[in-house]
């Protein structure tokens, strides 16, 4: 029934002497919608339109052609059709299979199928957001938003999820509770209204999962998920903390928000044809944010799997927020950077966990630790081991025994050293900051008695411990500690200015992302690693994946008090309001050092919710402006089309480019020197405040460094 009309969309193919080439890959295959329905007699699902495209290339490849030998052992098989995130379908094809399908109508291009990982490295107090006041107030928190966090699954049974006092689901989603191993549909309710899982992707590339060791459902055996989700819209939970530590009430950051899961990373990494899928579903199940802890690194907009798909959400009013990564504090390093994207760095909040390290000739060293109570507080001998990683087998229990060790941070878990020093029975541990971790000072879950210690103070430990006839030291665990300048860039967050669009300022804001307390799964070890057989209900992250969440957590904030705020508005309400001086009135700096940090690392800021629900002005974008945009990058037409879907001819915009954007940040390129003269940027700014209003304009021209200029 099918064959024969699918072949009234092929050009015909007629020589196919492509060589030996059987193995399969997956491909994303873009699509103009139009020019295939446009030969159908009539409109059928998209499933069904792209299974027929498929079925012909089978039908093809089984046909002999003359002098051709070679024969498709394997049909194509399509894994995903999409609607909203692009225009298109996803399949496992061979090479020869793929130039069949290029001289297919319709065809745009294929994108072969990426495999990624997560944003992790290894609070709202802060915020001022305060229960029962401004945006966590009764009215403003009746509105129902849905959050969609597309990560590694979720834990159902976790208290961050349980729906007491929620109303009943809203009408208008459309999403499901999809089951699966140990997942049933009783699993949602009315806090986690949705959970699906996308697999097709991950496993042309790894091979069937194996369920006897991985859930093949929604439920989240990594806890990266589980973290994300509670930190964007976990329920309120008494009496919550990391064995002991950081106590207090647990929420997300939009507390009565709805959470939709989309699982689309697995054991060993994601795939782009499943993120792409959960994006996809998300939007035509109807979230109003999605939330993305993930990314592909710098790449072109029309290379960038993720930032084509985020254009198809924003296209359909959902805002999307991304992570920009851990690879700082190097420049030019951060993803996520496309315009319609919200992108956010990470920083420390004023909580701290200090740990005050005494060292035998009286100096006192201060670092951080996650454990309590003061099991060290009597001088002990001090060993630094000359492997100095602490590395497996490298650590002689007769010279360490009943010592604390001192240890380099490695590629290494940091795990994994504390259980080496704890099997040579030391019985604690000194962890310094490897240079490439500068004074970083995130906490990590150790199994002893563990004091983490900076580069810079880590010199003097490591010193001392090398050179002094009989080091001792002492540890004393402080606890939480609330009051620390903050908030600090983190070293970890990826920097600005973009290599793909230097001419947009990126990030966008900084929020909270370092030591973050949120929900884990039961079944997973704090320190994420095998033979870790603690269970904790709550544990301690850090990473641009945890402030990102937090963003989409706001938007939904924002969201529910303003419906009608396009992506591009809650965005420029978080951005214009956002502050750049820490809570002692200085500039915002880096942990590296006390020079103004800058918007290359904090974009506009640090996020201001109550700030946010009354920004004043907005500056607003619409979809076609971002079409607009992206014509001036001089895209190729297959590369627009990416974007446009085919439908959308790119017109010669008069000098329009990305200081014509109506961003809510400015950027001036000045591409290797300073000239005399002009530039003139427009805004158009809308009024959401006070009717009659009268602002007033200021300048702040920015500190140039010697070598930003030509002198
Ligand atoms: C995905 O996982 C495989 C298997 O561990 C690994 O070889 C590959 O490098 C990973 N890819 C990425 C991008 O992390
Ligand atoms: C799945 O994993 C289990 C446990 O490791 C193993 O015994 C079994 O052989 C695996 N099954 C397949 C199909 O690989
Ligand atoms: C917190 O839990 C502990 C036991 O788990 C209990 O002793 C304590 O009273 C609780 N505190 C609050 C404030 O509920
Ligand atoms: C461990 O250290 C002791 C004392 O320094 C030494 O005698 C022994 O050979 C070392 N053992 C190993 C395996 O290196
Ligand atoms: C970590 O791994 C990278 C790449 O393999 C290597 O260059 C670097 O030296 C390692 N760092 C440490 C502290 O081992
Ligand atoms: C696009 O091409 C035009 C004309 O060659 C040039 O002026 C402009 O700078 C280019 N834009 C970008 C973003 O490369
Ligand atoms: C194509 O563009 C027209 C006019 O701008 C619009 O109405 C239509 O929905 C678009 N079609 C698709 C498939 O995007
Ligand atoms: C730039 O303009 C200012 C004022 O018009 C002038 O004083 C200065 O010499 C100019 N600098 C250069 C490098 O042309």
């Amino acid at each position: 029934m099918m064959f024969g009309k699918i072949l009234l969309f092929l050009v015909l193919v007629t020589t196919a002497s492509i060589g030996a080439e059987m193995a399969k890959n997956t491909y994303i295959i873009h699509m103009d919608k139009t020019k295939i329905v446009a030969k159908l007699f009539h409109e059928v699902d998209s499933m069904q339109t792209y299974q027929e495209v498929i079925d012909s290339i089978n039908e093809m490849s089984l046909q002999k052609v003359d002098g051709d030998q070679q024969q498709e052992t394997m049909p194509a098989e399509l894994l995903y059709a999409y609607e909203t995130a692009i225009s298109g379908f996803s399949a496992k094809l061979s090479t020869k299979q793929l130039q069949t399908l290029e001289k297919v109508d319709g065809f745009l291009s294929a994108t072969p199928d990426q495999m990624l990982q997560l944003h992790t490295t290894n609070s709202q107090q802060f915020l001022g957001l305060q229960i029962g006041k401004g945006l966590l107030s009764a009215s403003n928190l009746a509105s129902d938003v849905i959050i969609g966090i597309v990560d590694t699954g979720i834990w159902p049974e976790h208290a961050s999820f349980q729906d007491k006092g929620m109303p009943a689901v809203p009408s208008r989603w459309k999403g499901v509770c999809e089951e699966g191993t140990k997942f049933s549909k009783s699993n949602c309710n009315k806090k986690l209204i949705g959970a699906r899982y996308f697999f097709k992707g991950y496993e042309v590339e790894h091979g069937r999962i194996n369920e006897t060791k991985e859930f093949l459902s929604a439920r989240d055996q990594n806890g990266h998920g589980t973290h994300t989700a509670s930190i964007a819209a976990g329920s309120l939970v008494a009496n919550a903390s990391f064995s002991g530590l950081a106590p207090g009430m647990a929420r997300g950051t939009s507390y009565t928000s709805r959470i939709a899961v989309y699982k689309v990373c697995w054991r060993l990494n994601c795939s782009t044809s499943d993120i792409l899928a959960g994006i996809d579903k998300a939007v035509q199940d109807g979230v109003d944010v999605l939330s993305m802890s993930l990314g592909l690194g710098p790449l072109p907009f029309h290379s960038d799997i993720l930032a084509i798909g985020s254009f198809g959400a924003i296209k359909s009013g959902v805002f999307v927020s991304s992570s920009t990564g851990n690879s700082g504090p190097f420049s030019s390093t951060l993803s996520n950077s496309a315009p319609w994207i919200m992108s956010a760095a990470a920083s420390y909040t004023d909580r701290t966990f200090p740990a005050v390290i005494k060292l035998g000739n009286g100096k006192i060293v201060e670092g951080i630790s996650l454990n309590s109570g003061n099991a060290l507080t009597k001088p002990v001998p001090v060993y630094y081991p000359l492997s100095r990683f602490c590395l497996d087998g490298s650590l002689n229990e007769t010279e360490v025994k009943g010592k604390i060790v001192v240890c380099r941070t490695s590629n290494v878990s940091a795990y994994i050293q504390s259980e080496n020093v704890r099997k040579a029975k030391g019985v604690g541990m000194i962890l310094v900051n490897f240079i490439s971790d500068g004074d970083d000072l995130y906490v990590q879950p150790h199994i002893l008695p563990t004091a983490r210690v900076g580069y810079t103070a880590g010199k003097y430990v490591t010193r001392y411990a090398s050179t002094a006839k009989k080091p001792t030291a002492s540890i004393i665990f402080k606890g939480m500690v609330y009051g620390r300048t903050a908030p600090v860039i983190a070293r970890f967050s990826s920097r600005g200015p973009s290599s793909i669009e230097p001419d947009l300022i990126k990030p966008d804001v900084t929020a909270p992302g370092v030591n973050i307390l949120a929900a884990w799964p039961p079944i997973v070890g704090p320190s994420e690693r095998q033979g870790d057989t603690r269970s904790v209900m709550f544990n301690i992250m850090s990473g641009t994946s945890m402030s990102c969440p937090l963003v989409s957590g706001l938007a939904a904030l924002l969201k529910s008090v303003h419906r009608d705020w396009s992506p591009a508005a809650i965005r420029s309400a978080l951005m214009t309001t956002a502050y750049t001086l820490n809570n002692k009135k200085s500039p915002i700096s880096d942990v590296d050092s006390s020079n103004s940090a800058g918007p290359f690392a904090y974009g506009s800021g640090h996020v201001d919710p109550e700030r946010a629900v009354d920004p004043g002005l907005i500056y607003d974008i619409a979809t076609e402006d971002y079409l607009k945009y992206l014509c001036s990058l001089n895209y190729t037409s297959a590369e627009i089309a990416l974007f446009t879907r085919g439908n959308f001819t790119s017109p010669k915009f008069a000098a329009f480019g990305a200081r014509d954007l109506n961003y809510p940040s400015f950027a001036i390129n000045f591409r290797g020197g300073v000239q005399n003269g002009s530039l003139e940027y427009k805004r158009t700014v809308t009024n959401v405040g006070i009717p009659t209003s009268s602002y007033a304009v200021q300048v702040e021209v920015p500190q140039w460094s010697v070598s930003d200029c030509e002198a």
